[in-house]
């Protein structure tokens, strides 16, 4: 139980809604159901995560995908103790900008940063990007690489021109674009329960979440 972590996710935009807590829980369904010691640490003051896990049913299949507290900014060691012993933590940011998401993205292996289609959650990236930036120059100091930056085109559906216009708007800013998840009711109505789309493997909403999580694993391209 002493290995280092395979791999810390946070997941971060200061847009509130943009699907942080959604995609964060979901994924890490994906990497428990693989069999995967797999933690999610709730950023978050209004803790959705923690009470997503705390409304699971008993016998559930996520049943010992543990959901810890804590939204506080923490320095480096402090998030390595807190994952210790698991082999995926995700973190799950809050809808603000500042000292908490600054200390998740310099802890991360990769900033997984949802955006929905449309013009205004594209504008608020850019500041996100920022605080992005300002992690990367405190990683330097601890000899640690920029963190992986890589896009999620959230609440999307086929029909929207918009999502399109996002998409492409995206070739303009550094990062990698992971694809897109799909606008479905599968996302609240597993939450409710404490459950993940994943809850009907054969889904659209389950193969969204799969491809996503074999993209965050896989490196780059
Ligand atoms: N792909 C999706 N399809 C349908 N509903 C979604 C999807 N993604 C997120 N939602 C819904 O959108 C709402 C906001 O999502 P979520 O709470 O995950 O966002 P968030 O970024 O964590 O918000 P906050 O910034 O407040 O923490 C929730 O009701 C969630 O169920
Ligand atoms: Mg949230």
């Amino acid at each position: 139980m002493n290995q280092p972590t395979h791999l810390t996710i946070a997941v971060l935009q200061q847009k509130g809604g943009c699907g942080k807590t959604t995609l964060a829980v979901n994924l890490a369904a994906a990497a428990h159901l693989e069999g995967a010691r797999t933690l999610v640490v709730d950023m978050d003051r209004q803790a959705s995560a923690f009470d997503w896990g705390a409304a699971r049913a008993d016998g559930s299949a996520l049943e010992g995908l543990t959901v810890v507290k804590a939204d506080r900014a923490l320095p480096l060691p402090r998030f390595r103790e807190i994952t210790r012993g698991y082999e995926y933590a995700f973190l799950d940011g809050p809808p603000r900008l500042g000292d908490v998401t600054e200390s998740a993205a310099v802890a991360a292996d990769v900033a997984l940063l949802p955006i929905q289609p449309g013009p205004f959650d594209f504008w608020a990236i850019a500041e996100t990007l920022a605080s992005l930036d300002r992690a990367d120059l405190i990683r330097a100091q601890l000899d640690r690489p920029p963190v992986r930056r890589l896009f999620v085109v959230n609440r999307t559906s086929a029909t929207t021109l918009l999502a399109r216009e996002a998409t492409v708007g995206l070739n303009d800013v550094a990062g990698e674009l992971g694809g897109a998840v799909y606008q479905r009711v599968a996302f609240p109505a597993s939450a409710a329960r404490g459950e993940s789309v994943l809850v009907e493997p054969r889904s659209a909403a389950a193969e969204d979440i799969r491809r996503l999580w074999r993209r965050v694993k896989g490196g780059a391209r």
